[in-house]
């Protein structure tokens, strides 16, 4: 069932733009990663529209203050998995879907696959149904590439908890998804590993324990190959 978890007919939708995804564990650096890779775009002369998940559009936000709330630790599992298909419908219409119809890239820090995984594969909601929530929300549309920063969950964990500490306004309260253990985020790690196994056209996993300028160059090795393909390498100014 999982093999079929993924819509691949639809890839390669909105063909003018491209479509990039970054996922990965709590604390795996997905965030500076795509923007570093956004940065590095747009000074090669792409326009580039960096975006995130849960939020990205004013209505998005709002629903990420809800997702990530650690007051609500009543809130469902089925719950969650509808707030961020709420968010991602909102995402997908207003930003994602215009910008790649204008030829632009997209690059979205988290998308589909965090709610297969986190809601899905560690959270036990059936995947099926989280499929047919996002089908719905996103119209099929997938990534062409997807980044997967790969971190054992007690790194990532740590990580986040000496960000934490470190913030100079004091200690910053968790959020609602940080606050569950570790098996939870054991559950994580290998439920990307395994979405990863099965489409390795569309994954490229990249260790996350390297500094971020290795990990960063990994990328964009990457990354020119597909420009190059996609014929969308900018014209040598020499
Ligand atoms: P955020 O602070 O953005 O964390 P990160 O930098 O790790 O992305 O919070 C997003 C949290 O929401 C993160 O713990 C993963 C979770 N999440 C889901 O559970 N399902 C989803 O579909 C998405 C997009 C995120």
């Amino acid at each position: 069932m999982l093999k079929d978890s993924v819509p691949h007919k639809t890839r390669g939708t909105a063909r003018k733009g491209l479509f990039i995804s970054f996922e990965g564990p709590d604390g795996s650096g997905k965030t500076t990663q795509a923007r570093l890779l956004a940065e590095r775009l747009m000074d090669s002369g792409l326009k580039v529209v960096l975006t995130r998940e849960p939020g990205g559009t004013p209505v998005g936000e709002e629903i990420r203050k809800l997702l990530l709330n650690p007051d609500f630790s009543e809130m469902t599992v089925a719950c969650e998995a509808l707030l961020y298909g709420a968010s991602r419908a909102q995402l997908i219409s207003t930003l994602i879907y215009p910008a790649l119809k204008r030829g632009e890239i997209v690059i979205s820090d988290r998308y589909l696959d965090s709610s297969l995984v986190y809601q899905g594969l560690a959270g036990g909601e059936d995947p099926a149904k989280i499929i047919g929530i996002n089908f719905w929300a996103t119209g099929k549309l997938l990534p062409e590439i997807t980044f997967l920063l790969d971190l054992e969950a007690e790194q990532g964990l740590a990580r986040i908890q000496k960000k934490n500490s470190v913030s100079g306004a004091g200690p910053r309260v968790n959020d609602r998804i940080e606050q569950r253990g570790l098996d939870f985020h054991r559950r994580v790690q290998e439920g990307f590993l395994q979405l990863a196994s099965r489409d390795r056209k569309r994954f490229f996993v990249v260790p996350a324990e390297d500094k971020p300028e290795t990990i960063q160059a990994k990328i964009w090795d990457k990354m020119q190959k597909i420009l190059k393909q996609r014929n969308m390498l900018p014209p040598d100014p020499r």
